[in-house]
């Protein structure tokens, strides 16, 4: 259990460090679309520049892999108006940290590349 925590807290900030995001493949193309039928790639691109864009003002970029799908919903709600997001960019921005998030990205592969 300690371990777990070490690890994940470790991985936090490696991330909070870095905040590399990952540019979608049609992989996750294909995952988005499970969610959300009309996604495309330029979705998921407009999305990523999205959230580095608005979500990155005030604080480093929060990792999409820091939460899961679930989470991301309540944490971009709660910072929508403080990132002057319309309705649409907040649509385009929940669906790419989703897709991205802890529990719909595989992170196992990232760390062997
Ligand atoms: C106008 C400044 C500002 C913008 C823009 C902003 N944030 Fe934040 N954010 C904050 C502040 C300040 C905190 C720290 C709040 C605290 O610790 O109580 C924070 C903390 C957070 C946290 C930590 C957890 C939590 O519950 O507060 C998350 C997640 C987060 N922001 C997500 C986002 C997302 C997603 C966006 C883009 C939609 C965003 N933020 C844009 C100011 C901003």
């Amino acid at each position: 259990m300690l371990r777990k925590i070490g690890m994940v807290i470790l991985l936090m900030t490696v991330w909070q460090c870095a905040t590399k995001l990952i540019h979608p493949t049609s992989a996750d193309v294909q995952r988005a679309k499970e969610w959300y039928p009309d996604v495309d790639s330029l979705t998921l691109v407009t999305g990523m520049k999205l959230y580095k864009k608005k979500c990155g003002q005030c604080h480093k970029l929060i990792h999409p892999g820091t939460f899961t799908a679930k989470e991301w919903i309540r944490h971009v709600n709660e910072y929508a108006d403080e990132a002057k997001l319309t309705d649409n960019q907040k649509l385009l921005i929940l669906i790419y940290v989703q897709t991205f998030s802890r529990d719909r990205y595989d992170y196992t592969q990232v760390d062997k590349k």
